[in-house]
């Protein structure tokens, strides 16, 4: 094939933040939004890359990390794991569209990684096992770009449906679709990009991950999902960080399958008190809260909604709020009023929909 398209979405998060590098629970599910990339072969070895609103970049197809940085770092890292993990991309030309804006929490650069792996394959009719791909951003992302970033954002692009979220088990690598329609149950899930971008990549993250694997290293478990008896563990850890890092991650992991079993049962509406519950969790334990993210959701939660909570990897970004579909509009202001009254930027809404997964699209 000398010229194809392929597009991947991004995603929200319903519920099971920072979970996902421990090896737990998560339960994102794919956005309409989608990043498409159209894509030349070329046959000298090289690859350029066009964005609308972000120029081009040009190099050989195979680079070592730090050799090509800023946004093109995610397109060159994603050809750097291809060929580490021996399926050899193709130079090519790609011209790459986005539909929302970087930075939202929505993760537009593991859906860009996405739709340039399904290209950069594609192009040589070589599609490649999902679960590899997984990997193979992961990969990109840590290796090249530099970001200590788990498995969930390529799992939801790459595994999501319509109407579906996509409950991630990061151990087993396994992604099943749970029911999530929540236009037909009266509700509406309002994006709210509180537009203060969030930033993971600056030791933050990598900080949190590390006591994580410390901290199961202490408890002799292999992941943090294996411990069963929370308050006994936490009673051998010394350190107040890792007490509250680990007290996260294990009731978010129950909190996940929870609410995969609430959405199996068709009971939508009782998933809300998990999302404020994951929200102050991700506040006061985990700490990866800023007063943008605290402000939307409290607002909301004043203003009636069912269920409210950032999302992503925090320290700014997207809030979600589960709301009846005839609040949408009065949450939404309640929200934009209380930024207005704290001198924050104007936030953004949307209302999020489980949508198709990464693919070919022509
Ligand atoms: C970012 C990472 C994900 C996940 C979330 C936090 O979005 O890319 O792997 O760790 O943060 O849940």
């Amino acid at each position: 094939m000398r010229t194809g398209t392929w597009s991947a979405p991004r995603r929200v998060d319903i519920i099971g933040e920072h979970t996902d590098y421990s090896n737990g629970f998560a339960l994102p599910f794919a956005l309409a939004q989608r990043t498409v990339v159209h894509a030349r072969l070329r046959d000298d070895g090289r690859v350029t890359a066009t964005s609308d609103g972000y120029g081009e970049v040009e190099f050989p197809v195979t680079t070592a990390p730090g050799e090509v940085t800023g946004w093109g770092a995610h397109v060159a890292g994603v050809a750097w794991a291809l060929a580490r993990s021996g399926a050899a991309p193709t130079g090519a030309d790609l011209r790459i569209r986005s539909a929302v804006p970087h930075g939202a929490g929505l993760s537009s650069s593991h859906s860009l990684e996405c739709a340039v792996a399904l290209a950069l394959t594609g192009l040589h009719d070589r599609d490649l096992d999902r679960a590899r791909l997984v990997r193979i951003v992961q990969h990109a992302e840590n290796g090249y770009v530099g970001a200590p970033t788990g498995v969930m954002d390529q799992m939801a692009s790459l595994y999501g449906e319509a109407d579906r979220a996509v409950l991630v088990d990061a151990r087993h690598l396994t992604a099943e679709p749970v029911p999530c329609e929540f236009a037909s149950a009266g509700l509406a899930l309002l994006v709210v990009d509180t537009r203060s971008p969030h930033r993971h990549a600056d030791g933050e993250y990598g900080a949190r991950r590390g006591t994580c694997a410390d901290a199961s290293r202490a408890l002799g478990v292999a992941d943090l999902r294996d411990v069963t008896d929370l308050d006994g563990a936490l009673a051998r850890l010394d350190d107040p960080v890792a007490v509250r890092r680990v007290r996260h991650v294990v009731r978010e992991n129950a909190r996940v399958l929870a609410a995969v079993e609430l959405l199996r049962a068709g009971r939508l509406r009782e998933i809300g008190p998990l999302l404020t519950a994951s929200h102050a969790s991700l506040r006061d334990d985990y700490e990866v809260t800023v007063a943008e993210l605290d402000t939307a959701v409290e607002a909301a939660l004043a203003a009636g909604a069912l269920g409210a909570r950032m999302i992503g990897g925090g320290f700014g970004g997207s809030v979600i709020a589960l709301v009846e579909q005839a609040d949408r509009a009065s949450v939404g202001a309640a929200v934009a009023d209380a930024f207005r009254r704290r001198g924050f930027a104007e936030p953004a809404f949307h209302v999020a929909r489980p949508s198709r997964g990464a693919g070919r699209d022509r």
